[in-house]
């Protein structure tokens, strides 16, 4: 089936390769905060604060809403907590009211539901952040299930290359500061399970085309763990740029952080049993994304 999809988050880093994948597929409304996107055909600037969403809904007419869209800065969430509440829990509760009951609405959550303690954590355990973003992220899960019915909550930790010019995330940073011979620190005792945006965007594919996790939470990471270090040493290494500007660093001597769990490690079997596929490791990972950033 053709669906109309509306993604909304479209600048960032996932909506951008969302956009790009179901292009081809589908027919794609996007929404972010930008006045245009340069990839983006349909594409409406759509502030989600506002109370009223049927300007949004009425324009895409969607069959299916992708929401990317949140405050993802642990420090500014931290800073203002309000707002957090509102890009990240309210707008949800303004989406499920404002499309139509069989508008399916997917919700891209997040390992920071989850509690200090958390290791690989499965879609029945135990939530409480400690962190803004994170209780914000988790009472968005909470007013997306107010809906009961059409919705689907994945919860995920993602890694990719921002399709708008200008825009740095991790392997941006990453990358740029090996090109520029620039030292980093990365934390080896920081866990984690992430997925490239790509491989994320075949899952989500997977999950329309089959009409999976309807009314359910699904967790969609990596197959194995590893640190933030492991990634930083994999990823030059695969790109051929050297892997001596990285020093090793503990997250426990920041103490400006935002509070983060050092075990953010999803337990992703459940996808992987339902749909009989394999996700990627470290290994397929980091060739995805010389692939996201060279080709
Ligand atoms: N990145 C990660 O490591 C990670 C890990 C786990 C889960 N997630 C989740 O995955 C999703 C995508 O993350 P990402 O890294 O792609 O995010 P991102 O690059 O930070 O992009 C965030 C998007 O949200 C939009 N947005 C923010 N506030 C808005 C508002 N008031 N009105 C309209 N749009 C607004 C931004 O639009 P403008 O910039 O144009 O205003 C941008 O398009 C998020 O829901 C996040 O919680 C991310």
């Amino acid at each position: 089936m053709k669906y109309r999809i509306l993604i909304t988050g479209a600048s960032g880093m996932l909506g951008g390769t969302l956009i790009k994948f179901f292009s081809t597929e589908f027919e794609v409304y996007a929404t972010s905060g930008q006045a245009e996107l340069p990839y983006a055909s349909n594409h409406l600037k759509f502030d989600l604060t506002v109370e009223d969403y049927r300007p949004l809904i009425e324009w895409a007419q969607p069959d299916v809403i992708i929401h990317t869209a949140a405050m993802t800065n642990g420090n500014q969430c931290d800073d203002n907590p309000e707002l957090a509440l509102k890009i990240n829990a309210l707008t949800l509760n303004k989406l499920g009211i404002s499309a139509d009951v069989k508008t399916r609405v997917l919700y891209i959550s997040t390992d920071a539901v989850f509690p200090g303690e958390a290791h690989k954590s499965k879609e029945q355990d135990y939530t409480a952040s400690e962190s803004v973003y994170g209780k914000s992220k988790e009472l968005g899960e909470f007013f997306l299930q107010l809906r009961s019915q059409n919705f689907t909550i994945i919860r995920t930790t993602i890694v990719g290359v921002n399709q708008l010019k200008g825009r740095q995330g991790f392997v941006e940073w990453i990358v740029n500061s090996a090109k520029n011979g620039e030292r980093i620190a990365l934390f080896e005792d920081v866990l984690f399970t992430p997925i490239s945006c790509f491989s994320l965007a075949e899952s989500i594919s997977i999950i329309l085309n089959q009409n999976l996790f309807v009314n359910e939470k699904v967790h969609i990471g990596a197959s194995e763990i590893f640190s933030k270090y492991d990634f930083g040493m994999a990823l030059l290494e695969e790109l051929g740029l050297s892997t001596d500007i990285i020093d090793r660093a503990k997250i426990t001597k920041f103490a400006d952080r935002a509070k983060r769990a050092t075990d953010q490690s999803l337990d992703s079997s459940y996808f992987e049993e339902i749909t009989g596929t394999a996700l990627p490791g470290l290994k397929e990972t980091v060739r995805q994304l010389k692939k996201d950033l060279y080709e």
